[in-house]
């Protein structure tokens, strides 16, 4: 039994605080659950954001701290990721010993492309003047939270961290409206593509996930479409 933290998180763009990341790593320790950590996106953070990595906060659980090149590396394509095991690895002999196995036999690790790795972690971090103003993402991060605040619809928790935007549509002003429809609406009749909310297993169907890569001058344009097809749903 396992616990899964996504932290900064994909779709949201939460980025936990410490008090709620002591309160599972408690939760995690008190039923003698494993933590798996998806970190993959640990340096990207917006303005008073703060990262705490799980593994400084799980001691007596085993914790599994996921990352890799795709995201704070931009390097997707590499197929490179890792995981590292901390916190109670006395008792963890054979799970540990199971996992490597599974890697070595299983996984086919791309082996030129780990080479990047070090590269990677102990280079020039460019991330940091993307997340920071006038970085791409940070300046995309704003044109969002802009073109939802010119909505007549749209509602949204800014995102602190990663590089989404997990858009609420207002039930009271479109009682129908549905995240699938949506996108399929919005990709046929104006070319942007968004993801439904649903397709991250959400039991409500009024959101959708944005992501932060777009040019931050084409957002506005965006957020126009956007309103355009939401208009329309409103004039039915
Ligand atoms: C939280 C999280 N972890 C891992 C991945 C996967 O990254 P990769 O490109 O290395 O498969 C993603 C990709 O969207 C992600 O959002």
């Amino acid at each position: 039994r396992a616990i899964v933290v996504i932290n900064p998180n994909n779709p949201t763009g939460a980025v936990y605080s410490r008090q709620t990341l002591e309160g599972i790593a408690e939760l995690a320790e008190r039923h003698r659950l494993l933590v798996l950590s998806d970190e993959i996106y640990d340096q990207m953070v917006y303005e008073q954001a703060r990262f705490v990595p799980m593994a400084t906060l799980v001691k007596g659980s085993l914790c599994a701290t996921f990352s890799g090149l795709s995201k704070v590396y931009r390097a997707c394509g590499y197929r490179v990721g890792w995981v590292s095991f901390s916190g109670d690895l006395e008792h963890a002999g054979p799970y540990l010993q199971a996992m490597d196995l599974l890697a070595s036999l299983r996984l086919c690790s791309n082996v030129p492309a780990q080479w990047a790795v070090q590269t990677a972690l102990g280079g020039f971090q460019s991330i940091r003047q993307l997340v920071s103003p006038g970085g791409r993402l940070h300046d995309a991060r704003t044109a969002v939270i802009e073109g939802v605040a010119r909505s007549r619809y749209l509602t949204l928790v800014p995102p602190a961290g990663s590089m989404y935007a997990f858009i609420g549509v207002d039930r009271a002003l479109l009682p129908d409206f549905d995240d699938n429809r949506f996108a399929l609406d919005l990709l046929e009749k104006q070319h942007v593509l968004v993801a439904p909310g649903i397709s991250f297993n959400t039991d409500y169907n009024n959101y959708f996930r944005i992501t932060l890569l777009p040019d931050p001058a084409c957002l506005g344009d965006v957020f126009d479409r956007i309103e355009r097809v939401l208009d329309e749903y409103a004039d039915r």
